[in-house]
Order: C-alpha cells, then structure tokens, then sequence
C-alpha cells in the first residue's frame, strides 16, 4: 500500500515513537504527578521530556508555557473560546480549516464576537497588507494557519507577525501542517498562541497535540476545563501556574510518550532533511503530473511556497470514484473531498466537489510517488 495522505495523519511513525509507547505501557504504567512513588515520578518525567522537546522545537520560553490538549482543534478551541470576550474582533484567513473556522462561527453567532475574513488569491496566497488594513481598534486576535491543509500554500506568517505585533491583538497560529517540517520560532515571531498536533509531522499518535502560549496571552485564557492536576490539591479553584491551569485531569501519558520519541526524532534528522525531501518529492509529482491532459493543481507553482501536499482535479471526473479506483488498483491512499474546510475550497474554486489530494511525508520515497504520477496518467486517459 502506498499512503499518500500524511496531511491527515503521518503513517508509518518511527520506530521509537511506537517503542516509547510500549515501554511507558509495559514498564512504567503509573499516573504522573498523582503520587511519590518511583513509577509516578518516571510517569512525569517521560511527560516533561516531551515538553522540552516541544520547547526546543519551536523555541518556546519555557517548558510550562507547553499545554497538552488531546488535539489541535482542543489547543485551538481554547484559545479561541477563552480568549474572546463580547465585542472583540477577529481576523482569519480564507484558507483556514474548520477547526478554526467553526469556534469562531460559533463565537460570532453566540458571543457577539465580530469576524472579518480576509481573502487569499485562487493558489491560496494572502497578502500581508490585506490584513494589515483590516487591523482594528479592537482587534483582539488574528488566527492563521501556517500552511493550507488543501494546497500546501504557506502563509506569509513572519511579515503579517511583525504586523501584529505593532498592536495589541493576540496572534494564533495553526501549525497543523507545518509543524515538524518548517522552522518556527515562537519567541522571534512574538506569538501568542502557536498550536500544534502530535500525529502529522511530529510522528506522535493520534490523540495527541497541545499549544504553546506567551505570558501574556496565559493570563487572560481563560481555562476551558477545571478539574485535579495533581498539584494544590487542598484548593477548590483551578491553580493559576504553568502548566497546570490548563492541563485538568490525567493527561494521554502514553500519547505523550509517543510523541516525545516523535519529536525527538524529529529534531535528531533535523527539520532542513525532513523539508528537502518532502519538497523534492512535490517538485517531482508536480513535474510528472503537469503535462496530463485534464489534470488541474492548486497551489503555488513554487517550492518555497507550498508544503508536500498537492490538490487537483481531473477533468470533471468523480474525485471520490478515483480516490476509491487508486486504492482498489494502485494500492494508493488519498483524501478526496472538502478536507473539512470548505472556506479553502471555495477560495480555490473547487467547492462543493472538493480536490483530490496528495500529501507526501518523510517516509515516502521518489519511487512510490513516480507509481502515483504512473497511476495518475493511466486513469487519467480514462476520463479524457
Ligand atoms: N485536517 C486533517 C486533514 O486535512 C485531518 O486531512
């Protein structure tokens, strides 16, 4: 099987990521920070292992200011919903994803929240002066994603920060796509609130994800759940530190664990290594598939403007028919459809029918995808 769809989830994980698991699950097992026994203490700190990990990897000020959540739209929902207030304003992109756009829909229609959507050009482009116009009095937050999960365009996000940070609104940034493939420096770019997942490009699990968040910002958040962290335990409220305001209840240890080996690994093979040759493998897709009669991509024509996953079309053909003929003939795995942002679609132009995407990770190889640029023209002619 051929699987093409790490914009999804990144398959296979390395070797230690699953190797972590397991060692956490059969040697140590224990509940961290809930007791003062030796498998407790070991539990927290396989926990704060992949919190300076995670630090190191973005740059973060501390390991503290390292939330875990059970996934980014949780890391993005929190700091969407805990962040707002009646009357504030918002600035988003039209490429961003549900998970991002839905909370805010919500916070408009419930909250008195106010949205303004600034529109990105057909490849997926944003100009940073768009959003500098619509910056307001009270704009509280600007949330982008670092790159589009439907055309891999990255998002001019160090001009638009800069931008930001001439003012008093919050910056979120969506790392879905980016993180564990393109260099982000949380302090240098003065963010707020950089949320991130564990199971794309950080070769953690599912279920696993979290935010970084700046003092600033950690003061105002309001904490979504309440509940016991192991700390302060003769309290009645929610501490107010790092990490615990934010992390209620028994977090995933062993999607922790996973992850802490994942972004190790990461940082042993070094993001450049993981970035060339995911790029490498885009630019020879995109070659191979650009004289195919009747295929359209979406997307930059730049290597320096899109990450490795690429959306077309094919001729007005059912892209859900051919995603399910690649698997069944090719034993190709794709995602076909809206990729639960349907705001990107209609900014391309492909909505309601969606695109036919391809994301490529670090473990696919030049051969596999030269098998999809095979399997592309052979299906192709049949819907010429
Ligand atoms: N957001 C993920 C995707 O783009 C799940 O497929």
């Amino acid at each position: 099987m051929l699987y093409f769809d790490n914009a999804a989830t990144s398959h296979p994980k390395p070797e230690v990521t699953w190797k972590a698991m397991e060692h956490y699950l059969k040697h140590v097992g224990c509940n961290p920070g809930r007791g003062g026994y030796a498998g407790s203490i070991e539990a927290g700190k396989i926990i704060f292992a992949a919190r300076e990990r995670l630090k190191t990897l973005f740059n973060a000020p501390s390991e503290k200011q390292v939330i875990f959540t059970p996934n980014v739209t949780y890391a993005l929902n929190f700091a969407i919903k805990g962040l707002l207030s009646p009357g504030d304003h918002v600035i988003l992109s039209s490429m961003e994803h549900n998970s991002v756009v839905r909370p805010l829909r919500f916070m408009e229609k419930h909250c008195g929240v106010e949205l303004s959507i600034v529109p990105c050009d057909r490849t997926g482009r944003l100009s940073p002066d768009d959003v500098r116009r619509v910056l307001r009095k009270n704009t509280k937050m600007v949330v982008l994603t670092h790159a589009s999960n439907v055309t891999g365009t990255i998002l001019p996000v160090e001009e638009i920060a800069a931008a930001v940070r001439e003012t008093e609104a919050f910056f979120v940034l969506d790392t879905a796509q980016t993180a564990g493939v393109l260099s982000i420096d949380f302090q240098a770019l003065g963010l707020d609130f950089l949320a991130f997942t564990g199971h794309k490009a950080l070769y953690g699990p599912p279920g696993t994800g979290g935010f970084v968040v700046s003092e600033r910002a950690a003061e105002g958040l309001i904490p979504l759940v309440q509940g016991g962290t192991g700390s302060k335990s003769d309290q009645e409220e929610q501490p107010d530190f790092l990490p615990d305001k934010f992390e209620a209840g028994t977090v995933n240890t062993v999607g922790i664990a996973g992850l802490g080996a994942g972004v190790q690994f990461v940082l042993d093979t070094g993001l450049a290594k993981i970035r060339e040759h995911e790029r490498n493998l885009t630019e020879l897709f995109l070659t191979g598939i650009k004289e195919i009669p009747g295929v359209r991509v979406y997307g930059p024509e730049q290597m320096d403007e899109r990450v490795a996953t690429v959306s077309l079309t094919l001729n007005g053909a059912d892209l859900g028919e051919v995603a399910a003929r690649l698997e069944a003939e090719y034993g190709i795995m794709v995602r076909s459809g809206l990729h639960c942002s349907p705001l990107a679609h209609k900014t391309i132009g492909t909505f309601p029918t969606g695109t036919l995407r391809f994301s490529f990770g670090y473990f696919n190889t030049e051969e596999e995808v030269q098998t999809a640029v095979k399997a592309l023209h052979t299906l192709a002619r049949q819907y010429c």
